[in-house]
């Protein structure tokens, strides 16, 4: 496991810097796990990380539907899976994650701890960006890559 980044998450423009940053090292067929608590700014990170590939939809928690995807303009398109009511691992599966890792996409994954099992064996290198809420309501982001 390797830290790629780390720093303090003052507000919402540097989580667009942040995005940025993220984007130069998610290729095509790169997946990215989204690890912290409710609240922590993940989706809100996936957001702006859909405005640095050029992607204009809005982008939306899936926590209902568990996926949403988004075509990239310049190619592939961006995956959004929000896990947190995924039943068992298994169902990752039917929510197309072979599909999308054949077709190099990009993924994003947020709650990847509800599918833990199967991300293991499907996806065993990956990137991991956690975040994390201090008392202060500041946040602390670190990306690291992970090799299982
Ligand atoms: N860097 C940031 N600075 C200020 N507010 C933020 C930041 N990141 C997220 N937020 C706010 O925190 C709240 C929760 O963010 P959200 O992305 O929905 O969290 P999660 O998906 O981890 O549950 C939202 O109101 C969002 O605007
Ligand atoms: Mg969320």
């Amino acid at each position: 496991m390797a830290l790629l980044l780390s720093r303090e998450l003052k507000s919402l423009a540097d989580t667009a810097t942040l995005a940025a940053d993220v984007s130069a090292l998610l290729p095509s067929g790169g997946v990215l796990l989204l690890t912290g608590d409710l609240g922590a700014g993940k989706t809100t990170f996936v957001q702006a990380l859909a405005r640095v590939f050029g992607i204009t939809r809005t982008v939306t928690s899936p926590t209902f539907t568990l996926a949403n995807e988004y075509p990239i303009p310049d190619g592939g398109k961006l995956v959004h899976y929000d896990l947190y009511r995924l039943a068992s691992a298994g169902g990752l599966y039917d929510l197309g994650l072979e599909e999308a890792l054949e077709n190099g996409d990009r993924l994003v994954i947020e709650w990847p701890e509800k599918a833990q099992a199967v991300l293991d064996l499907e996806v065993p290198h990956r990137l991991r960006l956690r975040l994390t809420l201090n008392g202060t309501g500041c946040r602390q982001a670190e990306l690291t890559e992970e090799n299982v």
